[in-house]
């Protein structure tokens, strides 16, 4: 069973971001199965880096359309992002260094994480985007 279920409660009722927030789940799934499976360092840095990009250019995506259409919280939501970011290429890169281990907890961090960012943060934007006619 994946660690990390994508529920319709998720949906922010725009398609081009669920769908991307339905590829980060899988991503994380991807990074317990690899992590339960024993793969080695390499592989699991990998993962991890792969998730890191994607998250990137999601990210990118929502700012995009929220500066284009000005929603007034963007930069409370933004501060979000950078926030992850940060944390997550730090732990990449002590990771690498073998300086950092990627645990359950890692991966259980990852998981919350997007969880409430998207029914909390994420969807504060979807009626304002939605009526700027973003679907
Ligand atoms: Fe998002
Ligand atoms: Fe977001």
């Amino acid at each position: 069973m994946a660690h990390f279920e994508w529920k319709d409660q998720y949906s922010v009722g725009i398609p081009v971001i669920d769908e991307q927030h339905k590829k980060l789940v899988a991503m994380v799934n991807e990074l317990y199965e690899a992590m339960s499976t024993g793969k080695g360092k390499d592989v699991l840095g990998k993962v991890l880096n792969d998730l890191i990009q994607y998250t990137k250019v999601h990210f990118q995506l929502e700012e995009r359309l929220m500066q284009q259409h000005g929603y007034p919280e963007f930069a409370a939501h933004k501060a979000e992002h950078d926030t992850l970011t940060h944390q997550a290429l730090d732990l990449s890169a002590k990771y690498v260094k073998g300086q950092a281990a990627l645990t359950i907890q890692t991966g259980n961090f990852l998981r919350d994480w997007l969880a409430k960012h998207i029914q909390g943060t994420d969807k504060k934007y979807a009626p304002f985007l939605q009526a700027k006619g973003v679907h």
